[in-house]
């Protein structure tokens, strides 16, 4: 079955149409780069798969159900910037979403509870890269280990899938070239499908199973409301890249770590 199912979907603003009749299935595990120029509608579409907005018309399925009608756990998220909370420390910016999805039960974790999921919470702070750092706050953190730590933030709920939203663009190269190892070493190991928002051709080909391209086909100034954006491209990535599978051309950089003798 496939993760995401995508069909005849529309959105709109007003007058203004963003997306126009998109449809494209997702299977689950894949990794789906979204590129496209800027305004064209790439976060309209991840705020659509996240829940936050309702599409205009058409129909979103995950795993074969329409989504709930409100963001929820199966769904993580990690925005350029500004994804985690600055008046936490990182430790707690890991643990809150667990703490938020407990005290709808009780008013918050206790005891062994509580213990268990700060332990979950300094693993994953840990597989980030981030060991050493749970007191700090974000202010104190670089933009890289930043945009980590919204990595631990997402992925300790365990989603289904994980929509990026140029989560790695504002960092420098170097930086951007280790992150995107751990991006890929979570990739293989969490059973997850991801779907990542990028402007950068060349970090889509270094991660993505799959590149598909936004655009508006009809794109004059003066009907630039009258039509939306759809898909215009979509590539598989060559030679295949599989979740869990060393790759196997490189099997030294792109694979689970088991495969990269760590
Ligand atoms: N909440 C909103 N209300 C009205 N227009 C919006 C809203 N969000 C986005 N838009 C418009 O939708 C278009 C696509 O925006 P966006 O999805 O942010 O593009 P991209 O992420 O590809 O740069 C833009 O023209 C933007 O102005
Ligand atoms: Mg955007």
């Amino acid at each position: 079955m496939s993760a995401l199912s995508i069909k005849n979907l529309w959105k709109e603003y007003g007058d203004q149409i963003v997306l126009e009749n998109v449809s494209i299935e997702i299977e689950s595990r894949a990794f789906v780069a979204l590129v496209g120029p800027s305004g064209c509608g790439k976060s309209t579409f991840l705020r659509l798969l996240l829940g936050q907005e309702r599409q205009t018309k058409g129909e979103i399925l995950l795993d074969g159900l329409a989504l709930p009608k409100e963001p929820g756990p199966d769904r993580g998220v990690v925005f350029q910037r500004y994804s985690v909370f600055p008046h936490l420390t990182v430790l707690g910016n890991v643990m809150l979403g667990k703490e938020l999805k407990a005290s709808r039960v009780a008013a918050r974790l206790f005891g062994a509870v509580k213990r268990a999921v700060e332990d979950e919470a300094r693993a994953m702070i840990a597989a980030v890269g981030l060991a050493g750092s749970e007191d700090k706050y974000p202010a104190q953190l670089s933009g890289g280990m930043q945009q980590r730590l919204a990595l631990a933030q997402a992925l300790i709920m365990r989603p289904k899938v994980l929509l990026l939203d140029e989560p790695f663009g504002a960092l420098d190269p170097g930086i951007r070239a280790e992150i995107h190892t751990l991006m890929k070493k979570l990739w293989h190991e969490a059973p997850m499908t991801v779907v990542m928002v990028t402007h950068d051709m060349r970090e889509a080909f270094t991660l993505a199973t799959r590149v598909v391209a936004f655009e508006r086909p009809r794109d004059r100034p003066e009907e630039k409301l009258r039509y939306g954006a759809t898909i215009t491209r979509d590539i598989a990535i060559w030679p295949t890249r599989k979740a869990g599978e060393a790759s196997l051309f490189r099997p030294d950089r792109d694979g689970p770590v088991s495969s990269q003798g760590q």
